[in-house]
């Protein structure tokens, strides 16, 4: 467990985090940059590993006041400095709860409607120039408020045809849910992950056209047995 013991950190109104009254159990997560633990009633406190920049805690409470839709809720930027330039040094976000649930099976019309919602999220963030560099199945997480994007500190203002790459994030991390979700009812059923990939491959689940045939079927499950 990291010593938290020299570490301040403060909210967005000054307010220095009592780190050392907080008792740190075992993170829920962690990466190289940072530690994230559940934190009093039903939020998360992010914590950095290493402190980052100004421009990083700027782009961290944009995001927080979009209040999009398909990303987590921000309360709180934290920063290493109480007053002159503040540097990012983690976040306070709400709790989600990520459930086990299965994109296949759910009703292709809840699917379609995530999955737009995601992308519209992406739309609203390319439209400010924000990347979504870092978004992979890691950071989506599925609850029972739908798909929730989490872990926005990597975020970059420096990318060009923010719209394009940003919608293509979202195609690909959606793939990746969908095809890290095969194995349950496809290896019963005698598909292999190949076919799954194939069509995951040869279909855009965020494009509209696919979406209306994806819309005729029950459940994405059904749309798969049907169609591939
Ligand atoms: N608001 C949240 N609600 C529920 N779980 C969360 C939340 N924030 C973080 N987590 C959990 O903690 C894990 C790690 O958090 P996060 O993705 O922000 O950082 P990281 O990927 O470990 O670090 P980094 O990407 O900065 O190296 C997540 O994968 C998720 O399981
Ligand atoms: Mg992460």
């Amino acid at each position: 467990m990291r010593d938290y013991s020299n570490l301040k950190v403060y909210t967005e109104s000054g307010d220095e985090i009592g780190l050392t009254r907080y008792k740190f159990k075992k993170p829920i997560g962690y990466g190289c940059g940072g530690k994230a633990y559940k934190y009093r009633c039903g939020k998360v406190i992010k914590l950095l590993t290493d402190v980052g920049t100004p421009e990083q805690y700027d782009l961290m409470q944009e995001i927080k006041n979009l209040k999009l839709n398909g990303i987590y809720k921000l309360e709180n930027i934290l920063s290493s400095d109480r007053y002159l330039i503040k540097c990012y040094a983690g976040s306070i976000s709400k709790y989600y709860k990520a459930k086990n649930k299965d994109l296949w099976m759910m009703s292709s019309s809840y699917v379609v409607k995530e999955i737009n919602k995601l992308m519209g999220t992406a739309s609203e963030l390319a439209k400010r120039k924000i990347a979504i560099v870092d978004l992979n199945i890691g950071n989506v997480l599925i609850t029972n408020e739908g798909l929730i994007i989490i872990d926005t500190d990597d975020y970059d203002r420096s990318i060009d045809d923010c719209e394009d790459y940003n919608l293509f994030r979202i195609k690909r991390t959606i793939d990746e849910v969908l095809d890290s979700q095969y194995f349950e009812h496809f290896r019963v059923e005698n598909h292999n992950e190949f076919e799954v990939q194939h069509a995951l491959t040869f279909n855009d689940f965020t494009d509209e056209s696919f979406q209306r045939r994806l819309l005729k079927h029950k459940r994405p499950i059904d749309w798969f047995y049907k169609e591939n």
